[in-house]
């Protein structure tokens, strides 16, 4: 997939933008605060109907404009287009693919694919669980729109175990004998246990995978730090095998109950789990590992996201790294260099011009963006 042409109305810096871009590697550079993030923000935007930077939707209109417009047209590998209009006006976004308005998120995720890196993208490592379940949720929805449906069924069975633990238990360790609320809890429980158990197993089966894709990647970047870092599907829920899950699923919850009566929510399940980035001696990456460590393995794992899009769905991603080069060594940008040329069309950006010197043999077009403009350089 490559974006063939983007027209950007009043986002951020941009007052008028009207750009076709070739596929292959393209570098933008330009100084400080030129807009070149901005602009790899309106196409990550795109894929993902969210920016990378802020949750605020209005941060994004220029300053002093009504709304932000962006129109794309991507082409996939078999030479399809597709159009794309996307309308931000007071904290709202109007979507609208092929003509058609889009109502629901799940009709559109999974069209677009882009994978967003940028030096600071450390999160993915070292940030809250929360953040790595959100990463795994929506690569599975990308695949398998369909497990929307799972991933509502737990989480509403879950919202009603837990208001039903407040009411059987009113005060941390008081328990109220009330039939009828014990046979909802025990309904919704198992409820939970059966949808929660689906989507562990789907998360497992999706991290094994990505940990397939992810080990040569990282062998590659991180070639003279020589550790090996794995991924590692993490729940207290016994995850092997599979089909003992659900059945796991239960006999802790009901281990848990009496921790349960003073906490009063459901505190094991996939809503609880992780992915670790595991070093070889199986120490947790994020606790035990080095900056640099830790940064080849953010960048592997979005490579290895990659190249899921391309193995699953048949078509490129747009890879985009935002300033990624900056705190490499040559060898290691060289390399990075080499595996992002697979793809259809990658964006680099860059402020330095010796760093765009180094990389402008690879490039199929380099960009200068100065004041909100993006001319060819
Ligand atoms: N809503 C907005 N309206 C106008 N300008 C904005 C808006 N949001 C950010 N900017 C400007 O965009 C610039 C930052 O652009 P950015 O793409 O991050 O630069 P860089 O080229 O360094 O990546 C800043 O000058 C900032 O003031
Ligand atoms: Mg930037």
């Amino acid at each position: 997939m490559h974006l063939a042409a983007l027209t950007l109305r009043d986002y951020r810096n941009y007052r008028i933008l009207e750009l076709e871009f070739p596929r292959g590697v393209i570098v933008l550079t330009g100084e400080n605060g030129a807009g070149k993030s901005n602009l790899l923000e309106a196409i990550h935007y795109l894929s993902y109907l969210k920016s990378f930077r802020t949750s605020r939707d209005k941060e994004i209109v220029r300053f002093g404009a009504p709304y932000a417009v962006i129109d794309a047209r991507f082409s996939d590998e078999q030479s399809h287009d597709f159009e794309v209009r996307l309308v931000l006006k007071d904290g709202k976004r109007f979507v609208r693919f092929n003509g058609d308005d889009v109502q629901k998120f799940q009709d559109y995720i999974g069209k677009l694919h882009s994978q967003f890196f940028f030096p600071g993208d450390l999160g993915i490592v070292t940030g809250d669980p929360a953040l790595r379940r959100e990463v795994l949720d929506l690569e599975l929805l990308r695949l398998k729109p369909q497990l929307t449906k799972v991933m509502n069924h737990f989480r509403r069975a879950r919202e009603q175990r837990n208001k039903l633990l407040k009411m059987i238990h009113p005060q941390p360790g008081v328990t109220r004998d009330n039939r009828e609320l014990q046979q909802s809890f025990t309904a919704f429980s198992e409820q939970m246990v059966q949808s929660g158990a689906q989507l562990v197993r789907e998360r497992l089966g999706i991290t094994r995978v990505l940990d397939g894709l992810f080990r040569p990647l990282h062998r590659q970047l991180a070639s003279e730090a020589g550790e090996q870092v794995t991924l590692d599907y993490f729940s207290q829920v016994t995850l092997d095998p599979p089909e003992g899950i659900a059945a796991s699923y239960g006999e802790v919850l009901a281990a848990a109950a009496a921790s349960e009566s003073s906490l009063r929510y459901t505190s094991v399940g996939p809503h609880r789990d992780d992915m670790l980035f595991r070093l070889g001696d199986g120490r947790d990456l994020k606790r035990f590992g080095s900056q640099g460590q830790m940064r080849s393995a953010a960048l592997a794992f979005r490579l290895a996201l990659c190249e899921l899009s391309r193995q699953r769905m048949k078509d490129d991603p747009i890879l985009m790294l935002d300033d990624a080069l900056s705190e490499m060594d040559d060898g290691r940008k060289g390399r990075l260099m080499e595996l992002a040329g697979r793809y259809s069309q990658v964006f680099i950006t860059s402020a330095s011009a010796r760093e765009v010197g180094q990389i402008k043999r690879a490039a199929g077009q380099v960009y200068r963006v100065a004041n909100g403009r993006v001319e060819p350089y």
